[in-house]
């Protein structure tokens, strides 16, 4: 067995995916003829040519906008069980996935009709492929505030079907502090908190401290940014904060996937994890992911093992997910890493 097999075999738990970052230009063309929305493409490569990004604005210009396809329930239904038969195919077990309903609201979606649609999907999921997923709605920080506190209003009512509460979109000029009270509120309702701290952002040390000291998230997003101050690094050490960290959509956005800094965090103890991000944009879901990152690291078995056990440790899964987890993953190490 090479590295490449072990890793897509590996049993993975995913943290950092959005489900709108999943929509495939053949689902995309299907949901824009089945609800006659005029995209401006015919075809998959016409679709395609439009996925050029080199920053986190230019790639969020094109995906915005793509979202007005998604309509009805169904729609968000299909999205999130596409991506949940894929993500089963990559051994995936479990999985926490975005959304951002802000953005589909805004254009006259009804926010039950949105949850509703992916967590049939994860009902279904579970039953059907026996993949764990849970929901993470993200506030969209470019939009208004007005908009991100009427969603957290709404998820109020939906306590059963979403786990956590994240920040997301352009975080230039949009620090996790103007969200701090809906942080607060959604802690105090039971929700977990996440936030994006995107990767070489002006302000990352500002909007790092935020997040860490001021709305004590439970995990990052990305993250990376915290190796440049010895700080903030020690506090993350000492709480044990995770980071989701997605390689191949940081050689888009910035130059460069980060594969050193990952390697050296994941070497140092500090719970990092491997995630896709936006695979349908960036060409790589999980395992292209750790791929990438194993051949630009040089990881070994034993370090993608790591990942993801550190992955089940800062998920949100239930104790009983958690353990059968574990348990598979070292049924996997004992099998198949001694063929290495
Ligand atoms: N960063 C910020 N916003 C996003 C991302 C991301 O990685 N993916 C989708 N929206
Ligand atoms: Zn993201």
């Amino acid at each position: 067995m090479d590295l490449a097999a072990f890793t897509a075999a590996l049993p993975k738990c995913e943290l950092h995916l959005h489900l709108e970052g999943t929509l495939e230009p053949e689902l995309k063309l299907e949901l824009a003829r089945r609800n006659g929305v005029d995209i401006g493409q015919r075809t998959v490569e016409e679709v395609r040519a439009t996925y050029a990004f080199d920053s986190l604005a230019s790639f969020l210009a094109v995906y915005y906008p793509a979202m007005d396809v998604l309509v009805t329930r169904r729609d968000f239904h299909d999205l999130a069980m596409a991506y949940f038969r894929k993500a089963a195919s990559q051994n995936v077990l479990h999985a926490e996935v975005f959304f951002d309903p802000q953005v589909h609201v805004a254009r006259g979606v009804p926010f039950a009709d949105v949850v509703g649609g992916y967590h049939d999907a994860v009902l279904q999921a579970q039953r059907e492929l026996g993949l764990s997923a849970a929901l993470i709605l993200c506030i969209v920080r470019d939009m208004p505030v007005e908009s991100a506190e009427a969603v957290i209003e709404a998820v109020m009512g939906f306590r059963e079907e979403v786990v956590g509460i994240g920040l997301d979109s352009d975080e230039r000029g949009n620090p996790p502090a103007r969200f701090a009270h809906l942080f607060a509120r959604a802690r105090a309702a039971g929700f977990k908190l996440t936030a994006h701290c995107d990767v070489d952002q002006e302000d990352s040390t500002e909007h790092l401290r935020q997040v860490l000291e001021d709305i004590r998230v439970d995990r990052i997003d990305h993250g990376t940014n915290v190796v440049d101050d010895p700080r903030l690094l020690q506090l993350l050490r000492e709480r044990g904060t995770g980071l989701t960290c997605c390689p191949i959509s940081n050689s888009f956005v910035t130059d460069d996937s980060k594969a050193p800094v990952i390697a050296q965090l994941l070497r140092s103890g500090v719970r990092v994890t491997v995630n896709s991000d936006d695979p349908a944009y960036f060409g790589g879901y999980v395992t292209e992911n750790l791929i990438a990152l194993t051949r630009q690291a040089g990881l070994g078995p034993d370090e993608l093992i790591q990942l993801q056990r550190n992955a089940i440790e800062i998920s949100w899964a239930d104790e009983e997910v958690r353990e059968r987890f574990l348990g598979e993953l070292d049924a996997y190490e004992a099998l198949a890493a001694p063929d290495l």
